[in-house]
């Protein structure tokens, strides 16, 4: 690793120095008279890319400096809420797909949020960290294993560094059950349930005009996820979307730090939602209702650790059903299951019976979210993306390693391309990637919790 770059000088004399540290989030709101601010560029100003941005326009430790989309309309849109904010008009790039490298090109550019189609993130993160910007990712980070290694290759090559913007793991249900798993309230821990449950029929396909247009068109005639994620369900039998069930239980039983997914064996059922979705709203005789779509409705996938952990991994966006991520967390002395809001730990709770688990994730609130739970509340999926910014943006003033880095992005990537392997193959045992190169026997456990007490 290229161990000679500069540091940048907006670095915080107070920095939580070493890579592989998680760092303490540390607002700054009306107190950044002495600090200079991140400048920060946003490639893909989508759903999600405006999501970021108006986040970011709520913190003053951070300047705009330029964004990048091929949609003017997502520009336009952009320029506007930037402009009211009050702060100076960033530079515009989007003339074709590649002009995010003249982005990349600019001095008064530190970090980026990449938040495109999932074809382009390895490509952009990769030339990003290259070219030396604290690089922020939208799940999932890569789309192959070649793609994840490249990731890892490329923060090692230029020593810069990538976090991926898992959200989910900043959850307070989330945080509050690592909080539980920190001080040992489960006993050792042995299983884990988790997935991506939520029907997305309405986003994969839709009118075209507006992103959850009841409608049934995809690919060129869609719009926003439709456009592209589809063809994922068209092309793909895997599990195209794992980071947000795995990235929590991950963080949990300290994948990449002292433990290390193993191996993976993936099922699918056939495919049917997709099909019935088109038939029930275009008629059977759209030309939609002609597409085979080859992902299977609900993918399930179990992970070994080498600690000795399974892991159930779901994939089931195909079908009518409520969101849920279905989270189960269970060790020798109890569990939570997120289903049925419950929590059971032995010589706590009255024999063989569930307690509601929300006195129990009351008592272990994360003291991050008691501190600063009313303000991120408004910041959008329940105050969980405010929390994953602040830590991005407090890990890249720094230059630091972030709590979620790149060995978590391609080791929590993997999971797509080889549950489409073991999926071809019955169900074939596959094994994981180190990404680490052996690291992960040495690297730290995640600390969020001792750095807050
Ligand atoms: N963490 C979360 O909760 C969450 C939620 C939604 C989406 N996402 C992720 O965010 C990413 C974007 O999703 P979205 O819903 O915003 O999709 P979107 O289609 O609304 O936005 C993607 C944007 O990227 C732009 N784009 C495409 N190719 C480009 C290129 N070469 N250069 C510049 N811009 C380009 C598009 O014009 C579009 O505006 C995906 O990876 C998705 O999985 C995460």
């Amino acid at each position: 690793m290229n161990r000679q770059k500069s540091r940048r000088n907006f670095i915080k004399k107070t920095a939580i120095a070493g890579a592989g540290m998680s760092v303490l989030p540390n607002l700054t709101f009306g107190n950044n008279e002495n600090q200079e601010k991140l400048r920060l560029g946003l490639i893909g100003v989508g759903l999600r890319g405006t999501n970021h941005l108006k986040n970011v326009l709520l913190r003053d430790d951070v300047l705009i400096t330029a964004i990048c989309d091929i949609d003017q309309t997502r520009i336009d849109l952009s320029l506007q809420s930037i402009e009211k904010s009050g702060m100076p008009k960033p530079k515009v790039f989007g003339k074709n797909e590649y002009d995010y490298r003249n982005l990349l090109n600019l001095k008064e550019v530190d970090a980026v949020i990449i938040s495109t189609p999932w074809l382009w993130h390895t490509r952009m993160a990769k030339e990003a960290m290259m070219a030396g910007k604290y690089t922020g990712l939208e799940v999932s980070a890569a789309n192959t294993l070649e793609e994840c290694w490249d990731l890892v290759n490329a923060h090692e090559d230029s020593g810069t560094h990538l976090m991926i913007l898992e959200n989910v793991n900043y959850r307070r249900d989330i945080m509050a059950v690592l909080n539980m798993v920190r001080q040992d309230i489960f006993g050792e821990l042995l299983h884990f349930r988790c997935g991506y449950q939520h029907d997305l029929r309405f986003v994969k396909l839709n009118d075209g005009k507006t992103a959850y247009g009841k409608g049934v068109e995809f690919g060129e005639k869609g719009i926003s996820e439709s456009k592209w994620r589809t063809q994922h369900s068209v092309a793909r039998n895997a599990d195209v979307y794992p980071t947000h069930g795995v990235g929590p239980m991950a963080t949990m039983c300290n994948i990449n730090r002292g433990n290390r997914f193993s191996s993976i064996t993936s099922n699918a059922t056939k495919s049917i939602g997709l099909h019935n979705y088109i038939v029930k709203n275009g008629g059977r005789e759209h030309p939609n209702a002609k597409v085979k779509f080859k992902q299977g409705d609900v993918i399930t996938s179990t992970i070994e650790t080498t600690m000795g952990e399974t892991i159930i991994v779901t994939h089931d966006c195909n079908l009518p059903r409520p969101y849920s991520l279905g989270f189960r967390v269970q060790g020798v002395n109890g569990l939570w299951e997120v289903d049925g809001n419950r929590m059971y730990i032995e010589g706590k709770s009255e024999p063989h019976k569930w307690d509601k688990a929300d006195e129990w994730l009351k008592k272990y609130d994360h003291p991050l979210w008691k501190k600063y739970g009313e303000h991120a509340m408004g910041a959008g999926h329940g105050g969980m993306d405010f929390f994953v910014i602040n830590a991005f943006v407090e890990s890249a003033k720094q230059n630091i390693a972030p709590p979620l880095d790149v060995y978590d992005a391609a080791a929590w990537s993997a999971i797509t391309p080889l549950s489409e392997v073991s999926i071809e193959n019955n169900g074939e045992p596959q094994d994981f990637p180190d990404f680490t190169r052996g690291l992960w026997i040495k690297r730290e456990p995640y600390n969020w919790i001792k750095d807050t007490y």
